[in-house]
């Protein structure tokens, strides 16, 4: 099958203050480029060169401005407008007529991470029907979902769980079959009043096609001002691989 790209570049970015109060999160620097620059590498490195970005009205313009159709970058660009930040799992749906019968690769733009994005492609590849999400061990797993493994298969997912079960964290790089675009229209926003891509995550899980890669190097998310400080310190000591 067919694999395309997935960017999310979308939300409010409220927790970077003035930082994002007239441009996108995804727009700001890390090391020599802008944020959004290191989920696109990653995707065209891993040979995907058929790539949706999804954002919001307020900033779309720029992104089209910055990347253009992508022909610069080794990729062909489409662009989809998130009216509003109903969570990562409504941006992920408006991917559903451009990943239609494709396995799509997703990366949040805030997530900044060092290994390259073929080999995590190439392991999901052996079960093509499942969902497969990347983890690592984290000191702050209560920030991010955290899946609790055992005998190596997830047993369970939690978002921001105040007493997380282990410290793996999951991490915004997730591969997914097609049908799950029949999973999100499905979904109910949850406490924070968002489509929760954990929901999604869980929903596999119980079918049994949940499968994972450990990344094996740096990750973080860059989307409060101390990650984004701690993202630029650590793309300039080691660049990442694309
Ligand atoms: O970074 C990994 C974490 O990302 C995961 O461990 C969590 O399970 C997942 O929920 C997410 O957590 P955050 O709460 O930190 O996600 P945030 O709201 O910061 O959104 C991350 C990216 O997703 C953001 O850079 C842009 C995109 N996004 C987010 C929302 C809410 C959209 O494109 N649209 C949206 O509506």
């Amino acid at each position: 099958m067919k694999r395309r790209g997935v960017i999310l570049a979308g939300g409010k970015g409220t927790r970077l203050g003035d930082l994002t109060k007239v441009t996108n999160k995804h727009l700001l620097p890390v090391g020599s480029m802008p944020m959004v620059f290191y989920p696109l590498k990653k995707l065209v490195g891993a040979g995907i060169s058929e790539i949706l970005l999804v954002s919001g009205t307020e900033h779309m313009g720029d992104f089209v401005e910055l990347l253009g159709s992508g022909r610069e970058y080794g990729c062909s660009l489409t662009y989809r407008v998130q009216d509003e930040a109903g969570g990562i799992a409504q941006a992920l749906g408006l991917a559903a007529h451009f990943c239609r019968d494709a396995i799509s690769v997703v990366l949040l733009g805030d997530n900044i991470f060092y290994d390259p994005l073929g080999p995590i492609v190439e392991e999901a590849s052996s079960h093509p029907e499942w969902a497969w999400l990347t983890l690592m061990k984290v000191s702050d797993p209560q920030r991010f979902g955290v899946a609790e493994l055992q005998n190596d298969r997830i047993v369970s997912i939690e978002e921001k769980p105040a007493k997380p079960k282990s410290d793996y964290a999951v991490l915004g790089i997730y591969i997914y079959p097609p049908d799950v675009y029949d999973i999100i229209p499905e979904l109910r926003p949850s406490g924070r009043g968002e489509l929760e891509i954990t929901d999604v995550n869980q929903r596999f899980l119980k079918q049994e096609r949940l499968g994972y890669s450990l990344l094996n190097n740096y990750w973080t998310d860059a989307g409060t001002l101390d990650s984004l400080a701690y993202a630029n310190q650590l793309v300039r000591q080691q660049p990442p691989l694309f």
